[in-house]
């Protein structure tokens, strides 16, 4: 995809502290294209099992190209943000998430990690519902996450959220669905809702 220049300026506006249910203070960013090290520390620090639950395999090659697909973003068709420990002017990544706009549906395809020795403290809750945000004000229709069905913590985190989820496994795998919409909620509502509390295995 060729990413205009002019969606490519850095969005410092949507730069936000946040304090965890567990009193940790994080600050939130956009990636930036010089956050290449930042990167490849996280997911060099992340355990197999959570590499495996973030990208459906045990070991990812942190290339240049790799590390790419979270920083050359234009912060519209694709948005990822990393959750940020601030020590001076030196910053620790803990936390990276994302959505990715899909053309044909408006809806965000969205995915998360936290890097496990800060898991459980509420960050993965602050990072999902600040992706959540802003793809409403970007005018998303809903959004969409692939999750192993084994992958609690994850299934516990969608399940909180105020909006019903559809839900369709495929493979071991949940294909989870939700509208922002309201409206368009109650209606398939009607249809396809199953309470997630129900699969939650
Ligand atoms: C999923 C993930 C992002 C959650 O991040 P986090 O910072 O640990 O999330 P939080 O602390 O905000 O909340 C986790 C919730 O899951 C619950 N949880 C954690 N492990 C659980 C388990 N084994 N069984 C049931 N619930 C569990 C926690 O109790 C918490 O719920 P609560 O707020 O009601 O107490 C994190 O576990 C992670 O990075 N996992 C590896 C990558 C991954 O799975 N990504 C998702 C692919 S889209």
């Amino acid at each position: 995809m060729c990413v205009s220049e002019k969606n490519r300026e850095y969005p410092g506006d949507l730069e936000t502290y946040k304090t965890t249910k567990k009193g940790l203070k994080v600050f939130i960013r956009p990636a930036t294209i010089s956050d290449e090290s930042h990167l490849r520390d996280f997911f060099d620090l992340l355990s197999v099992k959570s590499i495996y639950q973030r990208f459906f395999t045990p070991r990812v090659n942190l290339s240049h190209r790799f590390l790419q697909n979270f920083v050359a973003i234009d912060y519209s068709t694709k948005m990822v943000l990393l959750v940020v420990l601030k020590q001076g002017k030196k910053e620790e990544v803990i936390g990276v998430g994302q959505y990715v706009v899909m053309d044909k549906t408006n809806m965000g395809d969205l995915a998360l990690a936290v890097r496990d020795d800060y898991q459980n403290q509420g960050i993965g809750t602050e990072l999902l519902s600040y992706l959540i945000h802003l793809g409403k004000k970007k005018g998303l229709s809903g959004f969409t996450a692939d999750v192993l069905g084994e992958n609690r913590a994850m299934l516990t985190l969608l399940s909180k959220l105020n909006y019903p989820l559809e839900k369709r496994i495929v493979g071991g795998v949940f294909e989870i669905k939700f509208f922002l919409d309201p409206d368009e909620n109650h209606a398939r509502e009607n249809h396809a809702h199953e309470k997630m509390n129900e699969f939650i295995p």
